[in-house]
């Protein structure tokens, strides 16, 4: 990759632009303003939710810019409450709705099951799933995929589906890389996505990084994203000033060492979100 512009292929061959806009709590208070800045700021892939409540703001800052619908990378996902054939497709038309769109680029199933007590999440996957397809088969979205999955959540898709995911969206900064899903992604050919790419800034100063930071001339957040790209993986970055949307773009005048790559890949566990899908969410 060189550029931000430049894309990954998804394993359906849609192109989707190596770099996006993560917006979960990014547009707090002022959620058009953000997107507009990301916008001049050159972002073109936004990573929305219907749980982030912010696609009515996006969908307008989007259609006030004039940049085409067709120049945008427009992706979101279903909620856990809204897991099943019929919910899910009603929850995809009111992204739509609220996005101001007739198509989604991507569509992700936010996480494998609803909650820990519902027994039959495998049967509410599948169904949930089976609804992703016939939007994909109707060709209204480009690309199906999913988030939080672990191999095992994968697995119970495989084993139902011809249609594999196109991509996982995943925790993954250095501190926290997930290895197994990654190497069952890559695997698979299944394009792994990270949220918080910069550890929701708890990993921007450990000492690893600040040491790397000076040796590259470069921010820890910069190389935050660098490692992502290096890993394969699509960095989904948030930021609140135009300044730090670009800096999170800087990223392709410098290269991370093999050396330093597994340096930063082994260190000590840093930056936990406290999130995973199997278990009771973890508050630090
Ligand atoms: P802010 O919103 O004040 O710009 P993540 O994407 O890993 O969840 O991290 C998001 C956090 O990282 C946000 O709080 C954001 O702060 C901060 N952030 C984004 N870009 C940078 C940067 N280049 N340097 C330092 N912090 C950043």
């Amino acid at each position: 990759m060189k550029h931000m512009y430049d894309c990954y292929e998804l394993n359906n061959g849609v192109r989707i632009p190596c770099i996006g806009f993560g917006t979960y709590k990014a547009t707090d208070g002022n959620g058009e303003e953000t997107i507009k800045t990301a916008l001049e700021a050159g972002y073109r892939y936004f990573d929305t939710a219907a749980f982030y409540e912010n696609e009515e703001e996006i969908g307008r800052a989007v259609r006030d810019s004039g940049i085409k619908r067709e120049e945008i990378f427009l992706s979101s996902k279903v909620w856990k409450c809204d897991m099943g054939a019929e919910r899910t497709k009603a929850s995809f038309e009111e992204s739509l709705r609220r996005l101001g769109t007739d198509y989604l680029d991507m569509y992700l199933i936010h996480w494998p099951r609803p909650d820990l007590d519902t027994r039959e999440w495998k049967k509410l996957l599948t169904e949930t799933w089976k609804a992703m397809e016939e939007l994909y088969r109707e060709g209204r979205v480009r690309a199906i995929g999913v988030s939080n999955f672990l191999p095992h959540h994968l697995e119970v898709l495989s084993d139902v589906s011809d249609i594999l995911p196109a991509a996982d969206q995943i925790e993954f900064h250095p501190g926290y890389t997930q290895e197994l899903t990654v190497d069952y992604c890559k695997r698979k050919g299944i394009l792994v996505q990270a949220w918080s790419p910069l550890g929701r800034m708890r990993v921007l100063k450990h000492p690893l990084l600040l040491e790397l930071s000076e040796k590259y001339q470069v921010s820890p957040a910069q190389l935050c994203i660098r490692y992502a790209l290096e890993r394969g993986v699509l960095p989904l970055p948030k930021a609140s000033s135009y300044e730090r949307m670009k800096q999170n773009q800087e990223v392709f005048g410098f290269e991370i060492s093999g050396e330093d790559m597994l340096r930063i890949g082994t260190m000590p566990p840093a930056g936990w979100s406290g999130e995973h899908p199997d278990f009771e969410r973890v508050r630090f």
